[in-house]
């Protein structure tokens, strides 16, 4: 398999290795990669462009700690459990998903301490369908632009399990909701492809369950 470089603009290599990464230096960020990485999830599209969407940055907020603390809280009650009981997603394995475990735990017993967290907020009562829409193409866009950066990331949706009370913890109000946090640093491992299963299996063409010879 070629070299995967850290930091590229190419950005077929950049989705397809994007993969999660969990393990982060504490080192810090220059403001300057962060701007950039704001930029893109600004740049991302939204429902009648109402921009409804805060980005709430945290490097030293006291509230990382207090949500670090339900995220392992659900870890240990929900998220660990579900690994050790199920089977391998397509295009992963057994070694793989006891790596992936593991470096789940990892980041669970070290989310706070992630140089830079990016908690993506929407305003509205409703989380849902249609708000989500309109804020995870601009969490997608981020990490794509962190990634470019050669900056680690990942996606990170579980201390939604305690929503109201985390939150309040980072100090959000309560017309608007966190949708994602994104904890961000220089990543200890390296980039490298994601798992994914066969693309013919979740293809269809001109019908549901009808195969696309073609691709
Ligand atoms: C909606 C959503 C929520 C996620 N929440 C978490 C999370 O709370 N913690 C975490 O470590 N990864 C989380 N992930 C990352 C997924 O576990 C990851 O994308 C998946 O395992 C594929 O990993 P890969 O891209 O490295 O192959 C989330 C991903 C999505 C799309």
């Amino acid at each position: 398999m070629p070299e995967v470089t850290a930091e590229t603009t190419d950005i077929f290599e950049i989705m397809h290795t994007m993969r999660a990464m969990r393990r982060l230096k504490p080192d810090p960020v220059p403001d300057e990669l962060i701007r950039k990485i704001l930029l893109a999830g600004q740049a991302a599209a939204n429902g009648g462009n109402t921009q409804r969407w805060r980005f709430l940055v945290l490097k030293n907020h006291p509230g990382k700690k207090v949500v670090q603390g339900y995220y392992k809280k659900l870890f240990d009650e929900v998220v660990g459990p579900r690994y050790r009981n199920s089977t391998p997603p397509p295009g992963s394995d057994q070694p793989k998903q006891l790596r992936q475990m593991a470096a789940n735990q990892y980041l669970t017993d070290h989310y706070h301490e992630a140089p830079v967290w990016i908690v993506a907020c929407l305003e509205g009562d409703n989380p849902g369908y249609s708000s989500g829409a309109s804020i995870y193409p601009a969490v997608e866009n981020m990490l794509l632009a962190a990634r470019t950066l050669g900056l680690g990331s990942t996606l990170t949706t579980r201390h939604i399990g305690y929503a109201k009370e985390c939150d309040e913890a980072m100090g959000i109000p309560p017309n608007y909701h966190s949708y994602a946090i994104l904890p961000i640093g220089y990543p200890m491992g390296r980039f490298g492809p994601v798992g994914r299963g066969p693309l013919s299996e979740v293809v269809y063409l001109d019908g549901w369950g009808k195969p696309y010879p073609g691709i």
